[in-house]
């Protein structure tokens, strides 16, 4: 039987221009391509880890609207089950604008709507899917006390949880007390750390940081630079897979959606991060959030493909 992630999160409609920069304010720039496709990290994370391979539930706020709709359509085609996406009447389904550069680095603004709505009562109407998870998989983008009721759902019924703290927002010990993995990226770290990642050194103090709360193992995502790992075991930097890249929109919410599902299946946490790491960085060569995912078989053939490149180079 496959393994179950439970995603807790946020559903946008992401509207999107690539472009050749980013525009200062007041500025226009003409000229650009647009697409619409889905988004939210919580619906991102939820699309990575199906695509790798899990059984997915995804719990969630929509409008009762045409984008909402379409939303839940999309993570049916997925495979996702999307019976605890409930469909708010006062509020629209949730929207990103994002711009593009042609770098591949973006800028995003969100109008969470029906996210904003998500509640701890939901939560509890979806009380026995979130307690037969083997993973749990929150972020920080919708209500703080939904997320900590499904939190602490899981945690007391011994699931994996963990958290993608995205957007950074501090975080009290009672909440990092009962999680198992934290994969913030390197603001998201410092931010609530209060510590500047500047080397190696201040990573590690990050994560011992983490430790003191009761966190069990951090993985700090740095772009192309790669992840910082560490566990009481130890802590180590692993480099990125080098690619080009078209569009970085929700790379991190592919790598924490393949790393869910990878550990939820019982693979070790060195082979796991760098799975996950393969689907996020074949995720930064394509345009989009959700549609930018791999699915298993492209990242096992990722990997073969990436190792034997690597030894003609060497060799
Ligand atoms: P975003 O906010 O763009 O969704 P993020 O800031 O949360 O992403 P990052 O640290 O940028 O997360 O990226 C997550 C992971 O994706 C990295 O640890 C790395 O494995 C992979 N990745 C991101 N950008 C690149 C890149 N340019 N080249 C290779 N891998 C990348
Ligand atoms: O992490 C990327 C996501 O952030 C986008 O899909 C956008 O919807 C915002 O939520």
């Amino acid at each position: 039987m496959k393994s179950k992630v439970v995603v807790v999160g946020s559903y946008n409609t992401d509207l999107t221009i690539k472009t050749e920069r980013i525009p200062r304010p007041g500025e226009t720039i003409i000229g650009g391509v647009f697409s619409e496709g889905g988004g939210g990290k919580g619906a991102n994370q939820a699309v990575a880890a199906a695509r790798a391979g899990a059984n997915v539930s995804f719990i969630a706020r929509v409008g009762n609207d045409a984008l909402g709709n379409l939303g839940v359509q999309r993570l049916t085609d997925e495979g996702i089950n999307t019976n605890f996406i409930y469909k708010d009447n006062d509020s629209a389904t949730g929207v990103a604008f994002i711009v593009v550069d042609e770098r591949g680095e973006n800028s995003i603004v969100v109008a969470s709507g029906a996210n904003a709505k998500l509640s701890s009562a939901d939560i509890d109407e979806a009380h026995d899917e979130i307690s037969s998870a083997d993973v749990l998989l929150v972020q920080l983008e919708s209500p703080i006390d939904a997320i900590y009721s499904a939190i602490r759902k899981a945690h007391s019924k011994g699931a994996m949880v963990i958290l993608n703290p995205a957007p950074a927002q501090s975080l009290s010990s009672k909440i990092l007390n009962d999680i198992d993995v934290i994969t913030p990226n390197k603001v998201e770290a410092e931010m609530i750390t209060g510590i500047k990642a500047s080397d190696e050194e201040s990573l590690r103090a990050i994560a011992q940081k983490f430790f003191e709360s009761g966190v069990k193992i951090v993985i700090i995502t740095l772009g192309s630079k790669g992840m910082f790992v560490g566990s009481t075991e130890g802590m180590k930097l692993i480099p990125a897979y080098k690619v080009c890249p078209v569009d970085s929109t929700g790379a991190g919410d592919i790598f924490s959606g393949a790393l869910a599902a990878f550990l939820a299946e019982g693979i070790s946490m060195e082979i796991a991060v760098k799975m996950a790491a393969a689907s996020a960085s074949i995720s930064v060569t394509r345009l989009g959030a959700q549609r930018s995912a791999p699915n298993r078989k492209e990242i096992e053939d990722f990997l073969m493909n990436y190792s034997s490149s690597q030894a003609e180079v060497i060799g």
